[in-house]
């Protein structure tokens, strides 16, 4: 097997990304995490703050710019305590949707993070739902305990009832609002105080050891260490203790209290994230079950991205590393093109800047450059012929038709369309029966982005057109038989998309209904795994 060198490089690996709800906190949180990672001097360069945070959606350029910086961003590599972190970011406009649910698939663990003035919101309800879908360790901060929040019970309560989690406070908030005064560690019985105005710096910590202890009183104030007496009888009887297999098993999640703005109580969930949360797991390809602690590289593709700097105007294949050892100048398999490439220049993300990676290990992410020829869910190995499973593609909600403005340029506009796709910044179908190009999308500004890259790109002027068109199923059947008489009878439907797969798109769910209930042996897919 392999050397310990190895083995402690793949072990002290913790990749994990931030689920949440827009504006719960999710770039302080990020901010933070990277100023105790010593990544960044000064927490607050994360995102373009000033201005108006929120872009019009027309507006391009606008969010160009945001785009730009955040994808510098999007794998943040740091070392804490005894672990090395990957902060995987997932774009927080829900019209990439899709780059997030995917980059759940490359993770070990994630961070909820819940504004606890308002509990669970929509969209920490619906990833939420995407990580179950692997049982990924969930680790909770309920943040903004600087503003007057909900009760904190209620809150756990909502936690557990909607999002089907056990909750394991880990520490407990004294106070909220003006009046927040720290939070005691459960764990660690231990108060640590609060200062505000400190967001920007690692502050010293002002602790007072045990529950019992005076200095408590004289610290927080006799109302308020009394009522955090009463409060954690209570809650030491009604929740549930930490337990690490629960965590690991998705069941129970560690919950802290703090504010990411006043930068406190992150180093609390970043302690546990990095003592609790698993090392690389393994992960499932369709021939078997591949170890992190293998010696044999392998890894697989999660996202791909264009244009990450302005100045390389290149796209990006962002690779989940599963087992093995990247090292500079390796062979790597491309296993669905059967070939063999020598990779000498893959980018690692050291806290917003490129670098050279010369060596990277399971659980880390590497940037290839990619003229094409690598797609979502590709995967790479050392020579056997290994195919990852469990990224999804997700039915398209959203479709038009579009059409040139100049009708010789077709041959250009399928090709950028078929790269889009691949690269999975929309999705196109073309139907069986007609000359027409759909595209589909999760979000509806998916379709900006995909016209002003064709322009930019491919040299291409397209427009929109409306179509009748309600939803999309990837068919198949285990009957070869009767998927030929479905492509038959029901062709004036049927498409295929941009990996040549078969699709029914469906002008009406009614019509998509009885569609499916005249072929019961069609099976029709919400998602499709690359
Ligand atoms: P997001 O990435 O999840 O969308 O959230 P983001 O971190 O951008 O935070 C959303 C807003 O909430 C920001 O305010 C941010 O300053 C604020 N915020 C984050 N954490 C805390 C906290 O612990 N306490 C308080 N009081 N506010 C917090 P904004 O006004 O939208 O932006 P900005 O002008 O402050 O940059």
């Amino acid at each position: 097997m392999s050397d310990q060198k190895f083995i402690d490089e793949v072990n002290s690996r913790r990749t994990f990304a931030i689920i949440s709800h827009p504006d719960a906190g999710k770039t302080t949180i990020t901010e933070k995490v990277l100023l105790f990672g010593q990544a960044l001097q000064r927490a607050g360069t994360v995102k373009g703050r000033g201005g108006s945070g929120q872009h019009a959606k027309s507006d391009w350029m606008e969010m160009e710019k945001e785009r730009g910086i955040s994808v510098t961003t999007s794998v943040m590599q740091f070392p804490y305590n005894d672990a090395l972190v990957n902060l995987l970011d997932t774009p927080g406009h829900e019209d990439f949707s899709e780059d997030t649910y995917r980059t759940l698939t490359a993770v070990d663990s994630c961070l909820m993070v819940i504004d606890a003035a308002k509990g669970v919101e929509d969209r920490t309800r619906k990833l939420m739902e995407v990580t179950r879908l692997r049982d990924t360790p969930i680790v909770t901060f309920m943040n903004k305990l600087d503003r007057d929040i909900r009760d904190p019970m209620e809150l756990l309560d909502e936690v557990e009832n909607e999002l089907n989690i056990m909750c394991a406070p880990i520490s407990w908030p004294i106070g909220c609002g003006k009046e927040f005064k720290g939070v005691y560690h459960i764990q660690r019985d231990e108060t640590i105080l609060y200062q505000s105005g400190q967001g920007h710096t690692i502050q010293e910590v002002k602790i007072v050891k045990g529950l019992d202890n005076p200095d408590l009183d004289s610290a927080v104030g006799e109302e308020l260490a009394a009522q955090l007496r009463e409060e954690l009888e209570l809650v030491l009887g009604a929740s549930n203790e930490f337990d690490r297999e629960l965590f690991l098993s998705g069941e129970l999640t560690p919950v802290f209290f703090g504010t990411a703005l006043g930068n406190f109580g992150v180093d609390h969930m970043l302690d546990g994230l990095t003592a609790w949360a698993p090392a690389p797991q393994p992960r499932q390809t369709q021939e078997r079950l591949v170890e992190a602690q293998e010696e044999k590289f392998s890894g697989f593709v999660f996202k791909i991205q264009a244009n990450m700097d302005p100045k390389h105007r290149d796209r990006i294949a962002f690779m989940r590393i599963c087992s093995g050892q990247y090292s500079k100048g390796m062979k790597m398999r491309h296993v669905r093109l059967g070939k063999d490439i020598a990779v000498s220049d893959a980018v690692t993300f050291m806290a917003g800047d490129r670098s050279h990676a010369d060596e990277a290990y399971p659980g880390d992410i590497i940037g290839l450059h990619n003229h094409g020829t690598i797609q979502i869910g590709d995967t790479f190995t050392q020579g056997e012929a290994l195919k990852f499973s469990g990224i999804p593609n997700f039915a398209p909600e959203m479709f038009r038709r579009i059409r040139l403005k100049d009708p010789l340029k077709q041959k250009q506009l399928l090709k950028g369309l078929v790269q889009l796709s691949e690269e999975g910044a929309v999705q196109v179908f073309r139907p069986l029966d007609t000359n027409d190009l759909i595209v589909g999308a999760v979000g509806v500004l998916q379709f900006d982005v995909v016209v002003a890259r064709l322009k930019s790109e491919y040299k291409v002027e397209a427009i929109y057109e409306p179509i009748n068109v309600a939803t999309a199923r990837w068919v198949d059947s285990e009957d070869p038989r009767k998927l030929d008489e479905f492509r038959r009878k029901a062709s004036t439907n049927l498409a295929l998309d941009g990996g040549d797969n078969l699709t029914y798109i469906a002008p009406t769910m009614v019509n998509l209904n009885l569609t499916m209930e005249r072929y019961p042996d069609i099976q029709f897919r919400k998602t499709r795994e690359h």
